[in-house]
């Protein structure tokens, strides 16, 4: 166990509902520990992910952890030099299957310090080594919003080649992450967005067509995947075919919303909830975009140093894609 002195951090300081970005600091903090069984990775890139505004609300971070550097997703260098991905989800060690099933799991900068730092410090087993084929910033977008895309479609959704899936929202990074590998996989994606140049940029990047939120859509869906909430849950159940699935990950426009009970018995209509990703499905995700040459859509790539402003796109909702954050090396 080591305590090295101070390094660089983005982080919160104090947590405001209203005004996330009143509580996010860029200085310095007392460098994280490094328990036996875990590594200290020196962060490359790292990316902004919604939970990590969540937090500056004061959302699944308690009040009592405060300073917690933030960020999930990080791709950097090990002691030893060897490039790599973390898996974010920290489960303990002596749970056995699925990480994201362990009570007791938490996501990097809910217990322990998160990745907008210099180095962070995470247990052996979550690191995964990145290809050489993909950037540190690529690598960097994968380990939250393309893994829960991923499970969504995948594990949870078990979509297969020709299913018509409607992906609600189109901006948001588990939106593109949704658009991008849903067409990688020969399905057929459907987007609404509140925003129709945003739309255009999914049917751009593989989105069979793109609608406005809300909209009446030519024919019912096989699956619906969310993460927008109450604002699109009446539609997302409305636009489901009867025996569909509705995949949930995520609300970001609220948490309550009419369930419309009587569609989901008398559609038959599964409700999947689906939370982040194994390592093994970090592991295929990883490997996917190495041998097809897909890529995480990078909306920007800011120094750490200058987090606040992808922080305030992120919550104006004034993003496309991945926002980055980069270190020197
Ligand atoms: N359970 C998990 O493991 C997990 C993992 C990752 C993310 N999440 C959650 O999933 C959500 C999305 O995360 P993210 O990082 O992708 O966030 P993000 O990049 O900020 O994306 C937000 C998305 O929501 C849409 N949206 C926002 N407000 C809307 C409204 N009022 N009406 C319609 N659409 C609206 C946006 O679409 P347009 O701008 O195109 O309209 C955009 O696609 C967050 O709530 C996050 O906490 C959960």
């Amino acid at each position: 166990m080591a305590r090295l002195g101070q390094v660089f951090a983005v982080f919160a300081a104090r947590q405001d509902p209203d005004d996330p970005l009143s509580g996010l600091q860029v200085g310095e903090l007392p460098e994280p520990v490094v328990p036996d069984g875990w590594v200290r990775v020196h962060v490359r890139a790292a990316s902004l992910n919604h939970h990590d505004l969540w937090s500056l609300r004061g959302v699944g971070l308690p009040a009592d952890r405060l300073p917690m550097i933030l960020g999930c997703d990080a791709a950097g260098v090990t002691d030893d030099g060897r490039e790599v991905v973390v898996h974010a989800v920290i489960s303990d060690p002596d749970f056995r299957g699925d990480e994201t099933n362990d009570p007791r799991r938490s996501l990097l900068s809910e217990r322990h310090p998160g990745t907008f730092a210099a180095t962070v410090a995470v247990p052996a087993r979550n690191v995964l080594p990145k290809p050489p084929e993909l950037t540190f910033a690529e690598a960097a977008c994968l380990p939250t919003a393309w893994l829960t895309a991923y499970r969504m479609l995948f594990t949870a959704g078990r979509l297969a080649p020709g299913a018509t899936v409607l992906v609600q929202g189109a901006g948001g990074g588990v939106a593109t992450a949704l658009v991008a590998l849903g067409a990688a996989a020969g399905l057929r994606v459907w987007v609404t967005s509140r925003d129709a140049v945003k739309g255009e940029r999914a049917v751009a990047m593989g989105a069979a067509a793109a609608f406005e939120s809300g909209a009446r859509l030519p024919e019912r869906v096989d699956a619906v995947m969310e993460t927008v909430g109450a604002a699109t849950w009446e539609h997302s159940l409305r636009s489901v075919r009867p025996g569909g699935v509705v995949v949930i990950s995520g609300a970001t426009s609220g948490y309550r919303a009419s369930t419309e009970l009587n569609r989901v018995f008398f559609l038959q209509l599964q409700v999947i909830g689906s939370t982040m990703g194994s390592r093994d499905e970090l592991e295929r995700l990883v490997q996917m975009c190495a041998v097809t040459g897909l890529r995480p859509v990078i909306d920007r790539t800011l120094l750490m140093e200058h987090a606040r402003d992808g922080f305030a796109a992120l919550a104006e909702g004034d993003v496309f894609g991945k926002i980055v954050l980069t270190r020197q090396a």
